[in-house]
């Protein structure tokens, strides 16, 4: 039934009241149409072709011919959407070939296909623990992460970013005080860039009898000798869950976790958030599978993506004086307070520039930034450019 008039207005209220708090606080984000354009690395937006360090199309796969062919044959052959989840009828040959290319990839035993990596963290982390359970995440782990433990019911302890000391503290205190443990993280942070020990981490969960789950969404195809990712394919069976997604540097969309084949089967009957959906529309199935075999075979890629990263770091470095942690494809340009970062938005912008600020509560408070993501459609004269950019806003600032 429709809310009365009174409730219609208190709601009112409570937007617009909620909308003032976030726009005062720096904190308001706006929805942007982004067309593609015909030069590659660059976006057109508010009709302006703009240099895009935004997208996470790190290989540039997403308008890589194979990949488009791929698509369009399998929507002409088999329809766009699979019109049920997979346990109804829409399991298609197509998803089985993409989740056998992927356990191969990562050399695992079996691996499962989800809408997007948000569905699959929200999804197996809560079909793995309940509320008996310990879950000892990153404190910057991914908000699909956080959100996935806070499903679970778990109880949710939070180790210092990447310090794996705090970690085994925390796992040899409490770890006995609970059914199962998970450990779970990043291997590449999405927001900072930096990279996760993940040999560590097996040992450490090994030896403190806990389950381990590394996200690899902006790792896979970026890092490892055909894209694997960091946890490398001598490792990664001593993992017990590993996702990632098709949608950033394999060019396409949806995602995956790979896992024992026993895991696999217990979630085809647990896992909420695969079960009670839609399946991948085959066309995009069709198009991971085939950027998936490109990011296998184009190690060129890899190379030069990971060059050009290591170049623009050193010259923010050199030109700016600022460190940015990581060696990965993901630089980010601090700025700590909220508005410097969308000053510096706005003046990349004006320069020719697409790179968004990053605000609480993506990263936490006082560290706002600029997310610099490289792909290889950038060239170096680009990158010099963008950094001098950089230097100017610097200097204007005194
Ligand atoms: C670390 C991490 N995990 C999961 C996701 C979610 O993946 P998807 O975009 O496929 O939902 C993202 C994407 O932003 C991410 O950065």
């Amino acid at each position: 039934m429709a809310g009365s008039k009174s409730d219609s207005f208190s709601g009112r209220q409570f937007v617009l009241k909620e909308l003032e708090r976030i726009r005062s606080a720096g904190l308001e984000r706006r929805i942007e149409d982004v067309s593609a354009s015909d030069k590659p690395g660059y976006c057109v937006v508010r009709g302006r072709p703009v240099l895009d360090f935004c997208s996470n199309d790190y290989l540039g796969l997403s308008r890589h011919p194979e990949v488009i062919r791929s698509l369009g044959d399998t929507a002409r052959e088999s329809g766009c959407g699979a019109g049920a989840s997979r346990l109804m009828s829409g399991s298609r040959r197509v998803h089985s070939l993409l989740e056998m290319a992927t356990a191969n990839l990562k050399n695992h035993q079996d691996a499962m296909l989800f809408g997007s990596g948000y569905l699959a963290n929200t999804g197996i982390i809560p079909a793995i623990c309940g509320r008996k359970d310990a879950v000892f995440s990153d404190r910057l782990n991914h908000a699909s992460i956080i959100d996935g433990i806070r499903l679970s019911g778990a109880r949710h302890f939070r180790y210092r970013h990447l310090d794996l000391s705090h970690l085994e503290e925390l796992l040899v205190r409490e770890r006995k005080k609970y059914r199962r443990a998970l450990v779970v993280t990043e291997s590449v942070f999405s927001m900072d860039g930096d990279i996760a020990d993940i040999p560590a981490l097996i040992s450490l969960a090994e030896s403190c009898d806990a389950m381990l789950m590394v996200d690899e969404a902006h790792a896979t195809g970026v890092f490892g000798a055909i894209g694997e990712g960091v946890a490398g394919r001598d490792m990664a069976h001593r993992v017990d869950v590993i996702t990632g997604t098709y949608g950033k540097a394999l060019g396409s969309y949806g995602a995956y976790a790979v896992m024992s084949g026993e895991l696999k089967r217990l979630l085809a009957s647990t896992c909420r958030t695969f079960i009670y959906s839609t399946a991948l529309p085959p066309p995009v199935a069709a198009a991971a599978l085939t950027g998936l075999e490109i990011a296998v075979r184009e190690e060129g890629l890899r190379k030069r993506l990971l060059g050009l990263a290591s170049f623009l770091r050193q010259m923010l470095f050199d030109t700016c004086g600022l460190e940015t942690c990581g060696a990965s494809q993901i630089v980010p340009v601090m700025c700590g307070d909220n508005r410097r970062a969308v000053e510096l938005q706005q003046h990349l912008f004006e320069q020719g520039f697409y790179a968004r600020a990053i605000r609480p509560p993506t990263v936490p408070e006082g560290t706002a930034r600029i997310r610099l993501s490289v792909t290889v459609n950038h060239g170096r004269d680009e990158l010099e450019r963008l950094v001098e950019t950089v230097r100017s806003w610097m200097r204007s600032e005194g």
